[in-house]
């Protein structure tokens, strides 16, 4: 890299908007969307798709809800005129949704276009041609009139060719291309020439579109560039305004973002990002953006894991693991502070149908785009007592006692430290088990019987058979209850050195058989500290036996 002073480059000129209006607007409804994948995406694909896979692609852009998608560049190759006519030839274009096919504005480019477009019920014709001053310089050697020339040339043609094609009713889209570093003036010069050819009315509206096709400048100057555009352009109301933006600075979905907010009408990208370079702007994450501020789109995104995988399998790309909305690690938390807040807000929350979503650390529900749960939360050694928490309730049902999940959480992050390598589920439920539930020795419970006559007086008699310690007794207790009675038995014969501290249970579901877990935890009287123990049985009243018996053999082993 060049050091100071650096004057390969040199910052992008300011736009003149002294008054600009665009950064007091807020998006409060949806644009047109119109879906590039197959031709801007396509395009930029090392193999490009064939044509099954563009009719996957299709199909899949039409569930989405896409009602206009650029299916091609007809003109420029055989499998694009092959996909073109197949569509229309087999019908698999539904009334409502319009194709859009691109060409230079060169006129045999053109004719065979409209020979692609033939039959279809209706079919935007996307003509371009570069006008920014480096390619006027560096690839056509041209002045302003000449490319002004071609633009006005080429829309004439499509003009004239309209009667060629009279079962199709045709849309017309303009771009200058490069529009992001042409100057403005001379973008107006284009645009309003091409507006006067077209001459479009208020039904038939002419779509200016006006891409970022290098994106070279931050987002507030691609918005005062179209709200320049809309201020001026002719006819404003016959105009619809495209956006078309690329993510050379890797804010392509921020540039439409503000252009939207500065008057545009329309928004052209690609599911993930695909595109030249480093791509179109990511159409998804600008609707679902959208969707987060509670605006309906029209698009449906609700199995954008299915939509991945075939995007992926169809254009033979990846989608990046923190990729916004659709990346697999987008809705997870593995640091304890995260997965705490998560799982407080999730306890917390409103769980009435559409109730406002408020969950600390994410954006939106992951469910309302086909997550689950599940992969919210992940446990590595950074992970805490929440998270831990979250999947023994949300996996295994287990309700951990608040007082209990500190210590569950600092064993998970040993045990995960020790292994340097993320916890499956299964893993932490195998560590729970171990530590908490049903443990047997020293004091292991064979067999107990409640004798529950006195129970109206608040009084019970429990009778049990115990192992301890190898030997076998029985033992007999009373207690206002069959824990307390417990105790009391252990306490006879010489037991008991703990005071019962806090107990609670709660049914558990697994399959088709309900078992109860019951938490109970004791203090050890030597030394004052808690120790907690898990039972789980179908019977309650054995479950909170058997978490005492486990929190007593935790309390003598430790
Ligand atoms: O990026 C671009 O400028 C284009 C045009 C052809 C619209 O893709
Ligand atoms: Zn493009």
């Amino acid at each position: 890299m060049q050091k100071s002073p650096i004057t390969k480059y040199r910052p992008f000129p300011v736009i003149d908007l002294p008054d600009r209006k665009w950064p007091n607007n807020v998006i409060s409804k949806a644009p047109i969307w119109c879906s590039v994948d197959l031709r801007d995406g396509n395009q930029a694909l090392a193999i490009p798709m064939n044509i099954d896979e563009k009719l996957e692609l299709f199909q899949t852009l039409v569930d989405i809800g896409f009602k206009q998608i650029e299916v091609g560049f007809p003109s420029a190759s055989d499998t694009e005129f092959a996909f073109c006519r197949k569509l229309i030839e087999e019908n698999l274009i539904p009334d409502d949704v319009v194709i859009q096919v691109l060409v230079q504005s060169r006129e045999h480019l053109i004719r065979r276009t409209f020979e692609a477009i033939a039959g279809a019920k209706q079919a935007i014709v996307h003509l371009y041609n570069s006008t920014n001053p480096l390619q006027r310089r560096v690839t056509f050697d041209m002045s302003k009139e000449q490319i002004k020339n071609i633009a006005v040339t080429g829309t004439q043609l499509v003009k004239d060719l309209i009667s060629s094609v009279p079962n199709t009713k045709i849309f017309f889209q303009y771009s200058p291309e490069s529009f992001s570093d042409t100057e403005l003036e001379f973008s107006l010069d284009v645009c309003n020439a091409v507006v006067d050819i077209w001459q479009p009315n208020d039904e038939d509206k002419i779509i200016l579109n006006l891409p970022g096709t290098v994106e070279l400048a931050t987002p507030n100057v691609h918005a005062d560039q179209i709200e320049w555009m809309c201020r001026n352009i002719k006819e404003r109301e016959k105009v619809i305004v495209s956006l078309h933006t690329h993510n050379d600075r890797g804010t392509g979905v921020a540039a439409t973002e503000l252009a939207l907010m500065a008057g545009a009408d329309r928004v052209e990208g690609t599911l993930f990002g695909n595109g030249e370079r480093t791509g179109n702007l990511d159409i998804m994450v600008v609707a679902l953006n959208m969707y987060s501020q509670g605006i309906n789109t029209g698009l449906d995104f609700s199995n954008l894991k299915k939509i991945r995988e075939i995007y992926e399998r169809c254009t033979r790309m990846d989608v990046h693991d923190r990729h916004p909305y659709g990346g697999d690690l987008v809705f997870t938390a593995f640091s304890g502070s995260h997965q705490d807040a998560i799982k407080k807000g999730v306890d917390k929350m409103d769980k009435a149908d559409g109730a406002l979503w408020q969950v600390p650390y994410l954006a939106i529900d992951p469910s309302d785009i086909g997550r689950t749960y599940k992969a919210i939360i992940r446990i590595n050694s950074q992970s805490g007592k929440g998270g831990v928490a979250y999947i023994m309730e949300n996996e295994f049902g287990f309700e951990m006692p608040k007082s209990m999940q500190p210590e569950f959480g600092a064993i998970v992050n040993q045990i995960a430290d020790k292994s340097s390598s993320e916890l499956s589920a299964e893993q932490v439920n195998e560590a729970f088990q171990k530590e908490y539930v049903n443990r047997q020795t020293p004091l292991k419970l064979n067999y107990y019987d409640v004798d529950k006559e006195n129970m109206d007086q608040n009084y019970v008699t429990l009778s049990a058979d115990i192992d301890f310690q190898k030997s076998n007794k029985k033992i007999t207790g009373n207690g206002n209850g069959p824990i307390a009675a417990f105790v009391d038995g252990l306490e006879k014969v010489g037991i008991k050195n703990f005071r019962l501290l806090k107990f609670r249970e709660h049914s558990i579901s697994s399959g088709s058989k309900a078992a109860a877990a019951a938490y109970i935890e004791i203090e050890r009287s030597s030394d004052k500290k808690n120790f907690w123990g898990v039972g789980v049985d179908t019977n309650i009243e054995l479950a909170g036996l058997k978490a005492l018996v486990s929190a007593y053999n935790r309390s003598v082993t430790k």
